[in-house]
């Protein structure tokens, strides 16, 4: 499973692809008016940060409306993927999308039915949102399990879509993704922050050093090697 992230803050984006384990990113409304500045420049930015796909979202409700903010979305950088949040509308404005050659990443879809449509449309990614799943007592796994064995088993395997898990709201959301054979999942940066910590980790480093420097005769021989290589390089 690819990692993406999921927010509109430049500032985060920078501080966290510097990890090298981003693969894309997604925003939304939502994310990006939490930000101050220019959307357009944020969204470019983000773009040069991750070197991957980057999901901008369309806010119109009628078909026409949704293309002509799509294509002009695609306008901004050519990693930039077409968000369309799901209705009947969205459904024909991803395929209008798709047979001009953008790429569509679906929004707000929560049942299997939602998603068997979206793959007919064209869409490249089918965002399933857990979070917002579990906030009404319906249990996110497995409905991303129904999702994910649906479009697997079908049509022998004529869907491309990719399942993308959203609304991640703690570390445990994304490693059920992953095992459920979710393509991506997109993390906003506080889970990603979470993910790395173990308390075993961080004693075990504090312990390494507690240990090494117990030996300062072994402090100065790595130095000298450090400083050796530096010198030939
Ligand atoms: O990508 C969609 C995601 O940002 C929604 O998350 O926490 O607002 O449900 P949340």
């Amino acid at each position: 499973m690819r990692l993406f992230i999921d927010t509109g803050s430049v500032a985060e984006v920078e501080e966290i692809a510097a990890w090298g384990v981003l693969s894309g990113a997604t925003t939304n409304p939502s994310l990006l008016a939490k930000e101050e500045g220019d959307p357009g420049d944020a969204i470019k930015r983000i773009c040069e940060l991750v070197d991957g796909d980057v999901s901008a979202e369309v806010v119109s409700r009628d078909v026409d409306s949704m293309v002509a903010e799509g294509r002009a979305l695609r306008t901004l950088h050519e990693n930039v993927i077409v968000k369309v949040p799901f209705s009947a509308a969205g459904l024909e404005a991803t395929r209008i999308l798709v047979s001009e050659g953008h790429k569509v990443n679906m929004t707000l879809v929560f049942s299997a039915t939602q998603a068997l449509l979206t793959a007919e449309a064209g869409a490249s990614y089918i965002s399933c949102f857990m979070g917002r799943l579990d906030d009404i007592s319906i249990n996110s796994a497995d409905v991303v399990r129904e999702i994910v064995e649906t479009l697997r088993g079908g049509r022998d395997g004529f869907y491309t879509a990719q399942v993308l898990a959203a609304s991640m709201r703690h570390p445990e959301h994304v490693v059920t993704a992953a095992r459920l054979g979710c393509e991506v999942a997109t993390v906003p940066g506080k889970v990603l922050k979470q993910m790395l910590n173990h308390p075993l980790t961080s004693a075990g480093i504090d312990k390494f050093e507690a240990d090494w420097k117990s030996r300062p005769e072994f402090a100065q021989w790595l130095q000298g090697l450090v400083q050796a290589q530096t010198t030939h390089a």
